[in-house]
């Protein structure tokens, strides 16, 4: 039987062999498309009241909370491991939470003494603010609630002064998180107004209601107190030509950065973003992706290390100038090794 088998020969190759260019680490690396290096990561971190204070996050293993001293540690590190840019959120304490979301305003609360320590003990290292309500809201929405709805224009007013608190205390980056109409252009407006020109916007333009924001939601302390979801503001995730309406919105407004969120499942977004606009693009791998490489590599599934630099390096050819990324300073460190 085995020697009835058709006889084929290889003559259809024509002497090509694609697999010449993968034969050795050195031709590997020759022909490497995308590298992906320190500068490319942007590391997120939760920040509580206290001194010298770590809390853990049950669904983020490896992912503490810290106060501002701890904070000013990590952002030392990161700025030795060639980070350029830390995101900061804050836990704010229960009772500085409130319907009307002021806390974020308050140019003494946790986020703005956090920036200005960091700024002045690492002043080498870039600082990006969050703004939205939700870490200040005793709702848990992003916005002001008013009979079960979210309203725009008013949580804008609170918005912009956050913003403006937050690059008071040194913010060089405000990255308003909400996806409230109209608030780029607003907090440009106002930075401007203010002397802070030279502040940019990163907005999160392409953001989606998602479900993998749930353990950010138990850092910061705003999942237990969300009612309902966030979908009459956040995009629904089914739709990418409306989130390119969004992106080219934000960027008529001002923004001078956009960012998908989230990232690993949104890959074709980042792709469109960056062939149709051709400006600074950033992916937020966020909290449920981290969740679920550490989940698994911690079953035994794959390698942890593997698993990050792979999805890392994934964000980076699909068009990312830039990734947030709770990995940041494990993918840096595995980087000089
Ligand atoms: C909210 C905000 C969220 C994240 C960043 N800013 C959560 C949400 O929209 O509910 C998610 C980040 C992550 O999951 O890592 N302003």
């Amino acid at each position: 039987m085995n020697g009835d088998w058709p006889k084929h020969n290889m003559d259809f190759l024509n002497g090509r062999r694609p697999r010449r260019l993968r034969r050795t680490g050195w031709m590997r690396d020759l022909v490497r498309e995308t590298l992906l290096t320190p500068a490319d990561l942007i590391w997120p971190l939760f920040v509580i009241e206290g001194d010298n204070e770590r809390s853990p996050i049950t669904t983020m293993p490896g992912v503490q909370r810290l106060s501002i001293d701890l904070a000013v540690k990590a952002a030392r590190e990161a700025a030795a491991a060639g980070i350029p840019a830390l995101a900061l959120f804050p836990n704010t304490p229960n009772d500085l939470r409130s319907t009307d979301g002021r806390e974020a305003y308050n140019p003494n609360n946790l986020m703005c003494r956090t920036l200005s320590a960091i700024k002045n003990a690492v002043p080498e290292i870039g600082l990006i603010a969050d703004v939205a309500l939700d870490e200040y809201s005793s709702d848990g929405q992003d916005g002001l609630v008013r009979d079960g709805k979210i309203l725009n224009d008013e949580t804008i007013e609170v918005m912009v002064k956050s913003a403006i608190v937050q690059a008071k205390a040194g913010a060089d980056i405000i990255a308003p998180s909400d996806m409230m109409d109209g608030r780029v252009g607003a907090i440009r407006q106002a930075l401007d107004a203010e002397g802070y020109d030279e502040t940019a916007i990163m907005s999160y333009s392409a953001k989606f209601a998602s479900c993998y924001y749930g353990p950010f939601r138990e850092a910061v302390g705003s999942g237990s107190r969300l009612l309902g979801d966030k979908k009459t503001y956040q995009l629904d995730f089914a739709n990418a030509h409306e989130s390119l309406r969004e992106v080219a919105e934000d960027l008529d407004e001002g923004a001078d950065m956009v960012m998908v969120k989230p990232g690993l499942p949104y890959l074709d977004i980042v792709q469109r973003v960056k062939d149709n606009f051709n400006v600074p693009v950033f992916a937020y791998q966020v909290s449920g992706e981290y969740a679920m490489i550490r989940f698994a590599a911690d079953a035994g599934a794959f390698d942890r290390t593997a698993a990050m630099m792979e999805s890392l390096c994934a964000f980076k050819r699909a068009g990312c100038d830039g990734v947030l990324t709770y990995f940041a300073l494990d993918a840096a460190r595995a980087m000089s090794k």
